[in-house]
């Protein structure tokens, strides 16, 4: 197992180039299988997530290349439509290929890729949505079935607007007969990559980014080039580390559009951000001060930066309020800032974050994600060292993040326990 050790307090200053975005990179992948030929993604991140993806893909028979931040997907040859579990366990983002299977196989077997550790992560919106489709649904315990039947575009009405629901529905219907809706689609940036790609590859679906999605099936996909749009919440998370260690960066590779919901919410703390070129300059060379965040689906302030913006609200003058309303169990990180004597209280999905002057560095552990994340980012704060534990779970979404932060002057390395 490796860690990361930090010795904090070092503003950070220089520039920093953002990868392309995970969570666009996954759907566009899964979407792949539904080509009858090739498709070249560009700008593809380094991530380990993207790796298991890869393996999945070359289980069902397609060929998977690498070339620097290029892949080279040939779904020519697919010979099985079904995911087990030990690849669906590793990575939630595995059941995007269940849409993708149903459309070029008309058949599907995937393995439930089960709960992580910030929810339950239920598949009822997916199933529901394809099941509307006329596909044939078996909820199994541990894997979910789907077969074709008498499938036709229909009018689907998603109760909550999931971000894989909506994928998953999209990749399944754009080879269905006929004009599919969903009302309260999802509207994240990854939504209208996705869209972007499955229309180069011949599909027709308009409406991507907002709340109404219409696809109007088509025979088949072929072959296409994507470049994958940058990765909003890395650059969020680089925003972060530039505002709490009051420093200045420079963040090259970002569509400001998609951030606009951290950018808010660090302005009203007192952060400057400048647009500049194809990026931002953000610097927190002035005292900062508290503020409230509720997460919501985009275009609210993404669930995926709440942990990082909680380790800023715990360096910051006054209370803050922090309530999570995406996921029942985002808050895996607060156990660990306490460590680092953060002063943060949980009622449910309500966080009372107690600003204070320093955080203090500590032997601390990655419980998921973006929790790891906010770990890396009280460390770059915290006086003295801070060692941080299972760090394999920030290689799931972060591209060389030790070697961006200390090319920007940060004090960290990256050793085996
Ligand atoms: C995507 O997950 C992202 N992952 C997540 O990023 C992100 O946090 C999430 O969207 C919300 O923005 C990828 O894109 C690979 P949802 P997804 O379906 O699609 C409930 C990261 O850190 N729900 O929008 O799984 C669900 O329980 C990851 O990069 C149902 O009830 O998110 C949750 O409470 C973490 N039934 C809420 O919706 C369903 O069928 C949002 O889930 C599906 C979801």
């Amino acid at each position: 197992m490796e860690h990361f050790i930090i010795n904090g307090k070092k503003p950070l200053a220089g520039k920093v180039l953002i990868s392309g975005s995970k969570n666009a990179t996954l759907p566009i992948m899964a979407a792949s299988l539904i080509s009858n030929g090739e498709v070249v993604l560009k700008g593809v991140p380094d991530l380990e997530d993207i790796t298991v993806m890869s393996e999945a893909l070359k289980l069902f028979g397609a060929k998977v290349d690498r070339e620097n931040d290029t892949l080279i997907i040939n779904s020519r040859n697919l010979n099985s439509c079904e995911l087990p579990e030990d690849i669906s366990r590793k990575m939630r983002a595995s059941n995007l290929v269940m849409g993708a299977l149903l459309a070029r196989f008309n058949e599907a077997k995937v393995a439930y890729p089960g709960g992580c550790a910030i929810g339950t992560r239920p598949m009822d919106l997916h199933l529901k949505g394809f099941e509307s489709l006329g596909h044939r649904i078996s909820d199994g315990h541990s894997y979910m079935t789907g077969k074709g039947g008498n499938l036709e575009g229909t009018e689907i009405l998603l109760d909550f607007p999931s971000v894989g629901a909506t994928e998953n529905i999209m990749m399944a219907a754009s080879v269905i007969p006929g004009i599919t809706t969903i009302r309260n689609a999802a509207r994240e940036p990854e939504i209208i990559d996705l869209q972007n790609f499955l229309n180069c590859l011949g599909a027709k679906i308009t409406g991507a980014g907002s709340d109404t999605i219409r696809i109007k099936g088509v025979n088949e996909l072929g072959s296409g080039e994507h470049q994958i749009i940058p990765d909003r919440i890395e650059a969020g998370t680089f925003m972060v580390a530039a505002a709490i260690t009051r420093g200045e960066v420079e963040l090259q590779n970002v569509i400001l559009e998609h951030i606009q919901p951290v950018v808010a919410k660090l302005k009203e703390i007192g952060v400057e951000v400048i647009p500049y070129k194809a990026g931002l300059i953000v610097k927190a060379n002035k005292r900062l001060r508290n503020t409230d965040i509720k997460t919501m689906p985009y275009p609210g302030f993404p669930t995926d930066m709440q942990a990082q913006m909680m380790a800023l609200l715990a360096t910051v003058n006054g209370t803050s309020i922090i309530v999570e309303t995406i996921f029942e169990n985002r808050f895996m990180h607060v156990q660990e800032l306490r460590r680092m004597a953060a002063e943060i209280k949980i009622e449910g999905r309500v966080a009372i974050i107690k600003g204070k002057s320093k955080l203090e560095g500590a032997i601390v552990e990655a419980t998921d994600l973006r929790a790891g994340a906010a770990l890396v980012l009280a460390g770059l704060a915290a006086e003295g060292e801070t060692i941080i534990n299972k760090i394999a779970h920030i290689d799931r979404g972060y591209d060389k993040f030790h070697i961006k932060l200390s090319d920007l002057g940060a004090e960290i390395i990256r050793k085996l326990e």
